[in-house]
């Protein structure tokens, strides 16, 4: 069976920082963080919760698509930084927006920076599988809320932002995915939950901050972009030259070039970003898709294969056909 992505949409948070505004008020200047990463700007939430932006880049979606929003029956919120531990995101997304048809099912997904892949997997499968028949996929986050703006080495790399697509069965259009994870025993890309609580005390862990060994991350995600590059071009048997595009999760350019160069891909192939948005984690690729859409670069017929990595650490891909 095929699954084709009939609508796309994104909202942006409202307050722009520059990396001229970061150093204000932490030890960083803007040369450093052009030039290890390639991030100009980011966006951060001041009165939009993850929900909020989700629920605006869905609406946007549905427009998009033309659909009637009563036949989507299915809403997946890929988060790290969901409103709350419950109801999940996807659920105040479904009130939000208007969704509440009586056979929707929502609910979220963490796999971090690889989550909005994770999600498309999951709505391909409940698709195929008939249970569903038209799935509102989201990434959403917040991340400020965890960002140590103290930290030099972790603020001055996130953003906040939303990004939806709309995936129904397709007569022609073909969809594959590769996604995988393993378990992160070093903890080098973390942010703390709830503790235990062995006393009946409400206690929170030192920090629910992020905290992340860039360099640890880094020599894993060349290894992971490639990994799902290679698998997915086995899986399609197709060759690199008949991808019209590469989206990855927008964290680091240099680690996009270091990809392009070690596979011999043209760096023009690469869909970026970041210089815009910084590193949104799971709502990276929808943010990227959707710009994609309505600057008229991601054409009909076009073969795209999309990319995340980062926490768990998790890494995957999904191929589609626009
Ligand atoms: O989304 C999940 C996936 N995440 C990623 O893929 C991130 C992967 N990692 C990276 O992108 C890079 O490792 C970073 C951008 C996080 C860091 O770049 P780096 O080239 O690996 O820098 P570094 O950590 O080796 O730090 C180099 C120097 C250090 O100073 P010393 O020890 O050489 O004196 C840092 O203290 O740069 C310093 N530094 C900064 N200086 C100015 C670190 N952060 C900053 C900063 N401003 N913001």
């Amino acid at each position: 069976m095929s699954i084709e992505i009939i609508g796309y949409g994104l909202a942006q948070a409202e307050k722009r920082v520059t990396n001229h505004d970061l150093a204000k008020t932490v030890d960083t200047n803007d040369a450093w963080i052009q030039e290890r990463t390639g991030i100009n700007q980011r966006y951060f939430s001041m009165t939009k919760n993850t929900s909020d932006l989700a629920s605006e880049a869905a609406m946007m979606a549905i427009q998009d698509a033309k659909i009637d929003p009563k036949t989507i029956d299915l809403i997946l919120v890929a988060t790290i930084t969901p409103d709350g531990m419950m109801p999940s995101t996807a659920s105040l997304v479904q009130a939000k927006c208007g969704l509440n048809a009586q056979k929707c099912l929502s609910y979220d997904i963490n796999a971090a920076c690889t989550g909005f892949v994770v999600a498309m997997q999951n709505a391909q499968a409940m698709l195929e599988s008939g249970f569903v028949s038209n799935a509102l996929i989201i990434g959403a986050e917040t991340l400020s809320k965890i960002l140590d703006f103290k930290d030099r080495t972790t603020s001055v790399l996130f953003g906040d932002g939303a990004g939806a697509i709309i995936m129904r069965k397709s007569s022609s259009n073909q969809m594959r995915h590769y996604t995988r994870s393993e378990g992160d025993i070093n903890g080098v890309l973390t942010s703390d939950g709830l503790a235990l609580n062995p006393d009946m005390k409400f206690e929170h862990l030192s920090s629910h901050y992020l905290r992340m060994q860039g360099q640890a991350v880094f020599r894993f995600a060349v290894k992971a972009i490639e990994d799902v590059i290679v698998n997915l071009l086995i899986q399609t048997k197709l060759e690199i030259n008949q991808i019209d595009w590469i989206v990855p999760h927008q964290a680091n350019r240099r680690i996009i070039e270091y990809v392009a160069n070690k596979m011999n891909i043209d760096l023009s192939k690469f869909y970026l970003n970041l210089d815009q948005y910084g590193n949104t984690s799971s709502a990276s690729i929808p943010i990227a898709l959707s710009e994609m859409k309505t600057k008229g670069i991601l054409k009909e017929g076009m073969r795209v294969i999309c990319i995340g990595f980062g926490a768990g650490l998790t890494w995957g891909g999904s191929y589609f056909e626009s």
